[in-house]
């Protein structure tokens, strides 16, 4: 039997297409939420529009500091393993609960997949750096996005005969989900017009978390918007902080909650750039050849960067203030679409699994 885990959004939209595909050949799978996303728009809804089964088990840890939601989860987690016995546990992403889960199999002797494998921002102060480097290593089967995840991990020591280039298992969910987003009424709702917008998401603790760096975040969004609608879905963490640290985000600047999947990927869909520091939407824009300015100054993914149509525009809100015109208007990228982001990655990997295990 399969263990499969998820824990926070990106996972179930990388998870969707295993669990399909795996139940398409009967190969017996079960499923483990962790829980370190748990608020409905955060979770429940995602699992509604994907099509992924209820989770056989849910270990509620919830949010918490990195050395607690990890212990937490190994110490849940290891008990399921040891009445369970699986053949592999399949962990996605780069998440702590990706990590916690991955470990506990590994010290039990139990294999590891780890999909999306060998991407590397080379920040260890990313808390996802360390997670991915980590469950690199303990893996038996590593399923890598695209080309740098090769060479990574060879650089890295790790060999060869465990290494798969199969693609994207979130493009394969783009992809399947592609007419249905499309449907999605909420450039109506919100009485949107059509690549005539600036989609905005913020969320990662380097940007949000320190008082100078959200309030320059916060005054280059309130810039944006004096030149072009922003449409602002506001991860929680964000909220919070904007909130605890006194900012204003000008009254031009439509905030809404967390979206669900389908609605978000029309809204990316019909923006006419996006401003970022998501790892998820530098992929996803690729595919959709919408122009991504993300601001970082690293990408663990920089086929986006390469081939794609992503920007690294750096996390010096002043400097994109500064390059505000030249954004909005003239630095346009033709972009191409990384080899395997063809909707068959899910396909490619239940293959390897089926054949190994
Ligand atoms: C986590 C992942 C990050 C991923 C992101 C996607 C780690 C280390 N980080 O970051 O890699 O890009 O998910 O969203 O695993 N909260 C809610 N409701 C929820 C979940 C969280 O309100 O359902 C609030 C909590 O109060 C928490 C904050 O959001 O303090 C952040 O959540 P957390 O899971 O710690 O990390 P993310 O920033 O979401």
């Amino acid at each position: 039997m399969i263990i499969n885990i998820v824990g926070a959004r990106p996972n179930f939209i990388k998870i969707s297409p295993i669990i399909r595909e795996l139940n398409k050949y009967s190969i017996p799978n079960y499923l483990v939420h962790t829980g370190q996303h748990y608020d409905w728009n955060m979770s429940g809804t995602f699992f509604n529009e994907l099509d992924i089964p209820t989770p056989d088990k849910f270990l509620n840890v919830g949010s918490s500091s990195h050395a607690k939601q990890t212990s937490e989860i190994i110490e849940k987690f290891e008990k399921i393993c040891l009445e369970l016995r699986p053949s592999l546990v399949l962990v996605v992403g780069d998440v702590n609960s990706t990590l916690a889960c991955a470990l506990v199999a590994s010290k039990l002797n139990i294999k590891v997949a780890h999909v999306e494998a060998g991407l590397r921002s080379f920040d260890r102060t990313m808390p996802e750096e360390i997670n991915r480097v980590l469950t690199d290593h303990m893996s038996d089967f590593l399923f890598v996005t695209e080309q740098s995840g090769l060479d990574n991990l060879a650089t890295e020591g790790i060999a060869k005969s465990k290494v798969h280039f199969v693609g994207n298992c979130m493009i394969d969910t783009l992809i399947h989900s592609h007419k249905s987003a499309e449907k999605s009424t909420i450039l109506e709702e919100n009485e949107i017009t059509s690549k005539n917008y600036c989609l905005i998401t913020f969320h990662r603790p380097s940007n949000v978390d320190k008082i100078d760096n959200l309030k320059d975040i916060v005054s280059l969004i309130n810039e944006v918007s004096q030149d072009l609608p922003v449409v602002f879905p506001i991860h929680p963490r964000t909220k919070k902080k904007i909130k605890e640290f006194g900012l204003n985000l000008n009254k031009k600047v439509l905030l809404l909650n967390p979206l669900p999947y389908l609605g978000f990927i029309k809204l990316l869909n019909h923006s006419k750039i996006v401003i970022t520091d998501s790892g998820g939407i530098q992929e996803e824009s690729t595919f959709l050849g919408i122009q991504c300015y993300t601001c970082r100054d690293n990408t663990e993914r920089p086929s986006t960067i390469d081939i794609g149509t992503n920007h690294l525009v750096g996390s010096n809100m002043k400097n994109i203030k500064e390059n505000l015109t030249e954004i909005l208007d003239e630095n346009f990228k033709e972009g191409s679409i990384p080899q395997f982001w063809d909707g068959q990655a899910a396909k490619r990997i239940v293959k390897i699994l089926k054949d190994n295990i």
